[in-house]
């Protein structure tokens, strides 16, 4: 009885759970994270999700979201009649909401006027969803991202929200608990986005907040225990801070099946290698053995100057490192590797395959078809500050789960072009005084992520009564939350100032420091 009770306690974030399907949009996972944040389970599935799927999942609520289409095409990806054969409370956001009202009988129109960015909307005061999100009598600032729009709505529904653009930004249905928004209230620019969400979920949907870093470490303990069984696993430990969540995941669920290996690729930053092996050592006590094979990758990457080629080769190399490590440890199955949602999206498009590829990230678009390793990603489902807050919760000290994140492909994609031994020594050098300025004057916590990129071209300059013709290296400052948008840091004129002197004159080989003052979109945070 006892054990039945505790087993019970653990299924909690089985116990209500948010469906989000997906219609193609950019920021479905955001959707995700941020119902996640009301500390409510959620899942992506594609919008045409398999009718017995959509049954078994046994949603407490569903949320449709945004997408590329236009909702009159033949081919227009529709609302399933099993969404609303599921007699739950449905959201529907920009696409999803037009999809929902063409659905139940309302009109939508190609608008004249594409609205994209900030925009205010006027609120219905009393409404469950909306209302109290701002204050009395004064418009919401929102996030708008569509052509089209929804111009007579479906029956039983009444207007909640109007902006200048669109008179029925938003909509309801209090009887069948139906609602629309023509904005994104996922997106942080919209003010109060997470409170919209938190009512859907909790005060529509009445889940309560039970998908806690406890629960997610004890779910994801066990979902290892299951699929590895008493094998061994092997885990490339990068020293970032989602490898290093793995480690310490791993440990607690396997302990000593795990064997950490460090790669030494020669694209790290300076004295890196030293420091995860002493951090590793130290606070974890995990056997990590440490290969060096900073010529392996250089010969590989030798003479290739394209940013996808690079990652691949980079991706390619790390796995046969890997591969002839396990050969040469016992009983070897499984190699485990610190992959995180965004690099899933950021690869595939999403989950689903509705959205458009950015970019492939090493640690899942690099990989040999033929992998003589199966593998095991226990943070594929996570954003990044839930794998912070487990890695928290598993007693990961702060430094390092407060770390800015590095790339997969390190070094490889902030040389812009050919990698060569000469660039990555220079890089290590300016970044690590960018860095270790920021950690000193207190500002490193005050960005999402800080680096410097090597540029090889050479510019002229003059110290003391000589000329220099030496590269140049960009710092890059970026303010996010969730690492698909971000903005520029406004670091201190002063700070640059002195960050760039210390370059110059501590870095012979370069002569120009310039700061990136590139915004996320449409500029990617590496350069590469
Ligand atoms: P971008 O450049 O796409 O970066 O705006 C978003 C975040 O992802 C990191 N990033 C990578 N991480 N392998 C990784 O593991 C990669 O190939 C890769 N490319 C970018 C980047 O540092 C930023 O935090």
């Amino acid at each position: 009885m006892e054990a039945q009770v505790r087993a019970e306690e653990n299924q909690a974030p089985d116990s209500a759970r948010i469906l989000i399907l997906d219609y193609g949009s950019q920021y479905t996972r955001l959707i995700a994270r941020r119902v996640r944040e009301a500390g409510v389970y959620s899942e992506i599935h594609p919008y045409d999700m398999a009718t017995e799927a959509l049954a078994a999942f046994g949603a407490s609520g569903i949320i449709l979201s945004g997408g590329p289409e236009s909702v009159g095409g033949d081919d227009s990806p529709a609302v399933a009649d099993a969404v609303i054969d599921a007699g739950v409370p449905l959201l529907g956001i920009c696409y999803g909401m037009q999809a929902l009202a063409a659905k139940l009988g309302g009109a939508v129109e190609s608008s004249s006027h594409r609205e994209f960015g900030h925009a205010e909307v006027d609120i219905a005061a009393d409404d469950s969803l909306l209302g109290s999100v701002a204050s009395a009598g004064r418009p919401l600032k929102v996030w708008m991202s569509h052509g089209d729009r929804v111009e007579t709505l479906p029956q039983g529904f009444e207007a909640i929200a109007a902006s200048r653009n669109a008179p029925l930004a938003g909509m309801a249905d209090y009887e069948r608990r139906y609602f629309g928004l023509q904005f994104h209230p996922e997106v942080t620019h919209t003010e109060n986005g997470q409170r919209i969400i938190e009512r859907f979920v909790h005060d529509i949907c009445g889940c309560p907040s039970d998908w806690t870093p406890r629960n997610i470490i004890a779910d994801h303990i066990e979902r290892v225990r299951a699929e590895v069984g008493s094998q061994r696993v092997l885990l490339g430990l990068s020293g970032g801070v989602d490898s290093s969540v793995v480690a310490a995941l791993l440990h607690e669920a396997i302990g000593d099946q795990l064997i950490c290996v460090f790669v030494d690729n020669g694209l790290l930053r300076l004295n890196e290698a030293d420091q995860v092996m002493a951090t590793f050592g130290e606070h974890l006590g995990v056997n990590v053995v440490r290969v060096d094979a900073e010529q392996e990758f250089l010969d590989a990457l030798k003479g290739e100057a394209d940013p996808e080629v690079k990652r691949k080769i980079i991706g390619r190399k790390f796995i046969e490192v890997f591969d002839r490590e396990a050969e040469r440890l016992e009983g070897v199955e499984w190699l485990a590797q610190g992959t995180i949602y965004p690099d899933v999206i950021e690869s595939a498009g999403s989950d689903t395959g509705k959205a458009h590829v950015i970019k492939s990230h090493h640690n899942v678009g690099g990989l040999p078809e033929r992998m003589k390793l199966k593998l095991v990603e226990p943070l594929r489902d996570l954003f990044k500050d839930e794998v912070r807050q487990i890695g928290r919760e598993l007693g990961l000290p702060q430094e390092l789960v407060g770390r800015h994140p590095f790339p997969g492909p390190g070094l490889g994609v902030r040389i812009l072009g050919e990698v060569r031994k000469e660039y990555a020594d220079l890089l290590r050098r300016a970044d690590d005084i960018f860095i270790g300025e920021l950690r000193e004057q207190g500002l490193y916590d005050d960005v999402s992520q800080a680096f410097a990129v090597f540029l090889p071209v050479k510019s002229v300059g003059v110290m003391g009564d000589g000329r220099r013709y030496d590269y140049v290296v960009a710092l890059r400052a970026v303010e996010t939350v969730d690492f698909m948008t971000a903005r520029w840091a406004r670091l201190p004129y002063e700070f640059l100032d002195r960050v760039s002197n210390r370059i110059i004159n501590e870095v012979p080989g370069i002569s120009r420091v310039s700061y990136d003052i590139s915004t996320k979109p449409p500029a990617t945070i590496e350069w590469e």
